[in-house]
């Protein structure tokens, strides 16, 4: 089986790409390096110890798209590649408009016109509306708050229009939790371009000394110990969600949406504590005022992942905690060489 990776360089999709080279798919990511790095090519070939071909390229551009599609003969396409910064999405909603759903447009064009008719989507909790009550179900009233989660939205009516359209085609609807945490060898993990907006990815930076303290974003929501409460899955185990997906489209046709989550919630405060024992040191803190548009609890329903596609996530926070820690340790080290 031939899969493409659209955004497999990025963080779910080099993981991704790690777990389906390693269960014998043939994997080619195409990507723009526009929010990843092309050395993380070369460490997924490290890690499995077999090749994972790399086109540079960008979705819209259709020709180059095409010219892909021409020189592999693709049985499916996990599709990641999107800008995906909520904040960002606010202040620049034309060009997320414009690439993620243009760019998903051109996708869908090239898959249909060389009979490439499976995709993997990747998209996100942020499609349910924000006055659902938790845990979230599939079936749950769709809306987003901001423009990131409108182009996810939008792009899961798009596949489930082209579906219903074409019996040809189907698609699995990924809704991805919380993802964190890394690769358990330390060599690929959460990159984020400057200062991270979220949780894991900034605790790791404050934990390595590269930022001073970690911000809580509000101790007042009506949960356990007043702090955000979220579904956090380990990375790990949401790249072998896609595996099972993979599986499961083979024979289907038809939209299939599936919440990729743990099903259970921990607080800013209980990632803290496990971070500090990772880390083993206490990590400094300051509440905050509340982020606007934060909830205060989301989590998912994950029983019909569990059900239909045979995925429990087996990894808890102190192993995703603990993945995250090396990764941070082994980017400094990694920094520091090149630094010499
Ligand atoms: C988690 C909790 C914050 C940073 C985002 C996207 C969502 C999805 C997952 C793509 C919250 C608190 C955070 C900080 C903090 N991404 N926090 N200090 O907001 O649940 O979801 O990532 O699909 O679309 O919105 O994740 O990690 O930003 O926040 O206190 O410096 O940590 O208030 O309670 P979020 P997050």
């Amino acid at each position: 089986m031939s899969v493409l990776l659209t955004g497999g360089a990025g963080f779910i999709g080099s993981h991704t790409a790690v777990v389906l080279i390693e269960s014998g798919y043939d994997v080619v990511v195409l990507d723009n390096f526009s929010n990843s790095k092309p050395s993380v090519i070369g460490r997924i070939e490290q890690i499995t110890g077999k090749p994972c071909p790399c086109e540079e390229a960008d979705l819209s551009d259709g020709p180059l798209v095409d010219a892909v599609f021409r020189r592999h003969d693709f049985d499916a396409v996990v599709h990641f590649a999107g800008f995906k910064a909520v904040g960002e999405s606010v202040e620049k909603p034309r060009e997320y408009y414009e690439n993620n759903l243009i760019g998903t447009l051109r996708l869908i064009e090239a898959m249909t016109r060389r009979g490439v008719k499976r995709m993997i989507f990747s998209s996100s909790a942020t499609v349910y509306r924000a006055d659902n009550p938790v845990p979230y179900y599939e079936d749950f009233p769709l809306g987003a708050t901001n423009p990131y989660g409108w182009t996810k939205v939008m792009i899961e009516r798009i596949l489930c229009d082209v579906c219903a359209a074409d019996p040809g085609w189907g698609a699995a609807l990924l809704r991805y939790f919380n993802p964190i945490g890394a690769h358990p060898s330390g060599r690929i993990g959460e990159d984020p371009n400057g200062i991270p907006n979220n949780l894991l990815p900034y605790v790791s930076k404050v934990a390595g000394g590269e930022l001073p303290l970690l911000h809580i974003f509000g101790d007042d929501y009506d949960t356990p110990d007043g702090t955000g409460v979220r579904d956090y899955i380990h990375v790990m185990d949401l790249a072998r969600g896609h595996l099972l997906a993979l599986g499961y489209m083979r024979d289907r046709r038809g939209a299939f949406p599936f919440n990729l989550g743990t099903g259970k919630g921990y607080s800013v405060r209980e990632v803290v504590a496990a971070f500090e024992k990772v880390c083993g040191r206490a990590l400094p803190v300051r509440v905050d005022p509340r982020r606007p548009g934060d909830l205060p609890s989301v989590y998912a329903n994950a029983d019909r992942a569990r059900k239909e596609l045979g995925f429990t996530a087996r990894l808890g926070l102190d192993e995703m905690c603990a993945d995250a820690w090396r990764w941070q340790k082994r980017r400094e080290e990694a920094d520091g060489a090149t630094a010499e």
